[in-house]
Formats: C-alpha cells, structure tokens, sequence
C-alpha cells in the first residue's frame, strides 16, 4: 500500500537545511535552477530510474536530473544504446533530449550538501517518490542507482528492507506488478574506481530491456 503522497511542488522549502543552502548557491550562481529538480521523461513510463539527488553544478544547475552531471554522461550513454532516447548527451533544458519510456527522478529532489542528505531530507522527500510510483504503469521496472535510492523505493513502497536488501545486479518481482532492479550508482567515484564499469552497467540495462520486453513484446 502506498501512503502520504503529494504531487511535486517546484517551489519546495519543507527541508530548512536545503533551502538554505539553495538560497545561497541562488545567490553565488544566479543563472543556477538551484531549486527541487522535477522528475524528467515520458509520463507513463516502462522504466522508471530513481538516482540519488541532484549535484550542485550539473541536475541543480540545469534542473534536468543527471544533465551536466558526470553520473549522466554513462546513464544518458545508456538509454540512448538501449533505444530510451533519441539523443546521447543530456547538457541542458533546451537540448532536445526526449526520453522514451522512460522518466528519471531522484529520491531527493534538492541538492543535499556534501551529496549527504539526511535521513529526515530523505524521508520528507520521500512522499513525492511515492505520487511518481503511484503514477506509472504496474509492470514497470524500477532502476534503484545506489543503496539510499533502493531505500527509499522501498519506503515509498511500504516494503522492508530485511526481505528486499540492496546488492547490485539483483532484480524482485513484487506482488503489484513492478520489478526492482538495482545497481551501484553511476556516480563518477564508482566508475574511477571500476566499482561500476561500462559492461557491468549495460548488464543491468540488457536484462532491464528484457524484462521490458517480456512484459510489453516492445520498447
Ligand atoms: N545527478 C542526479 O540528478 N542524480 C544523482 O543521483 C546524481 C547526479
């Protein structure tokens, strides 16, 4: 059962630390979006991917999740190679970029200091994740991009963490429909570090597509 959702309000000012900190940066980068960063995509989605938050000078910049991020480089890569899109790079609002099937959200919509939300921020945050989930078809896949994006699916879904616990490659059928799948977060850390590698990446998107394909016959 889904419980406390809200539709997303762009003007968001529920976490104080966040806000203050988005005042700021508004005032040191005037041209920044520098606000909650909307979900971006098609609307009623086959593949919903749910990052983590926006970073300061790329999603809080540009107010596109994952554009002008380094993390988006592979994951735009990604849903170009796997036909979600019709362009490669995702730089800015106006680029052109159109996602098919598929819509990208965070499950914190403000950029946390530090990339550190805390666990109030996520949990405040959280009602928005759970109006976008509500929303999209019941046999859509779920790409949870790290540990505190799976948590955070899982709360927006009422389920426990201890009977759906977070390894990269896993994927759950849940009883409504949707299919989780999770994967290391492509942030520019775990793919210095080879933590994620491209191959490993296009592992999860390969099997993402045929689940898609098994449940619709298309892309
Ligand atoms: N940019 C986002 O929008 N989300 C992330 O998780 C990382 C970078």
């Amino acid at each position: 059962m889904i419980e406390n959702s809200s539709a997303f309000n762009p003007n968001c000012t529920a976490c104080p630390r966040l806000s203050e900190s988005l005042t700021k940066i508004r005032s040191k980068f005037s041209h920044y979006h520098a606000r909650p960063v909307p979900s971006f995509g098609a609307k009623n989605p086959k593949l919903l991917i749910v990052g983590l938050a926006p970073g300061l000078h790329g999603a809080n910049a540009t107010g596109r999740p994952f554009t002008g991020d380094h993390a988006g480089v592979i994951l735009y890569k990604m849903l170009y190679e796997y036909g979600f899109s019709n362009k490669e790079i995702s730089t800015h609002l106006k680029d052109g970029m159109k996602l098919k099937h598929c819509q990208i959200t965070n499950a914190v919509k403000c950029l946390p200091p530090e990339n550190k939300p805390t666990v109030e921020e996520i949990t405040r945050c959280n009602s928005y994740l759970v109006e976008e989930l509500k929303a999209i078809d019941k046999k859509a896949v779920i790409l949870c991009l790290g540990l505190i994006s799976h948590k955070a699916v899982l709360k927006a879904l009422s389920l426990k963490q201890s009977i759906y616990p977070f390894r990269h490659g896993i994927s759950y059928s849940l009883d409504d429909g949707h299919t989780i799948v999770d994967s290391y977060h492509c942030s520019r850390y775990n793919t210095n570090t080879k933590r994620l590698t491209e191959e490993m990446f296009r592992d999860i998107f390969t099997f993402i597509k045929s689940q898609i394909d098994l449940n619709t016959n298309v892309v």
